[in-house]
């Protein structure tokens, strides 16, 4: 089974490589947290400096919570997306007066979160708590479909949760963070999208079924928008 045996490699390769990004040292649920927002639409070298002021600025669950509403658009200005920073003080709110302030520690529990979806709750649940859970975005689902060969549209919520379903089987349960960002990573720096990802540089070249087959460039598959 291919997913088993990336594991080692990956971890590995993760280990070595891994860029030196803010988000990663000391990292906690509420920095996870900020930093996976913020990371979802906008690139790493775009989101540094916002990451870094907000935090300044806010903290903590409770600044977050109690912030005026002008501070925190002042904060995300040149983002974009401003729904993702109002969710996130509804959530910040919420753990406030559901978890008495203390970002909740349990998968269930974080996806509870406005604004946090299955990527997220993974994420903070893995980065943060080391618990074996994966964060699926479009980096990994790109990883996942060449290393499988699949030519399943990325773009179906099925093909998510699929890709969610066979990870949780696989991630170990040890170091479950550096395999959920090896993935990541992957994709940033070398399983690039587009016709010529790095295939000589990668630790997965062996297993990857469209390296094998030399269909790189044709995945991953996806149709609407
Ligand atoms: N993209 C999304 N999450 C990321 C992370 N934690 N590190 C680098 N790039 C990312």
């Amino acid at each position: 089974r291919t997913l088993y045996e990336i594991r080692r490699p990956l971890i590995h390769w993760y280990r070595e490589n891994k860029r030196d990004l803010p988000w990663r040292e000391n990292p906690d649920a509420y920095r996870v947290w900020v930093s996976e927002i913020m990371l979802q639409q906008t690139r790493v070298e775009a989101v540094k400096p916002y990451y870094q002021r907000f935090l300044a600025a806010l903290p903590d669950v409770k600044a977050l919570a109690e912030a005026p509403e002008d501070v925190l658009l002042k904060l995300w200005e040149g983002l974009g997306y401003y729904n993702r920073v109002r969710n996130m003080q509804k959530a910040a709110r919420q753990i406030m007066e559901e978890y008495g302030g203390v970002f909740p520690d349990r998968y269930e529990d974080i996806l509870s979160l406005a604004g946090i979806g299955s990527y997220t709750a993974g994420a903070v649940s893995a980065f943060a708590y080391g618990l074996p859970r994966p964060a699926v975005d479009g980096n990994v689902l790109r990883v996942i479909s060449r290393l499988l060969g699949s030519r399943e549209d990325i773009m179906k919520a099925s093909v998510r949760r699929k890709t969610e379903e066979e990870l949780l089987e696989v991630i170990p349960p040890e170091a479950a963070s550096d395999f959920d960002q090896g993935l990541i990573e992957l994709g940033a720096l070398v399983c690039l999208p587009g016709g010529e990802p790095k295939c000589s540089q990668c630790p997965l070249a062996g297993l990857c079924r469209a390296k094998r087959e030399g269909t790189q460039g044709e995945l991953p598959v996806r149709t609407k928008a």
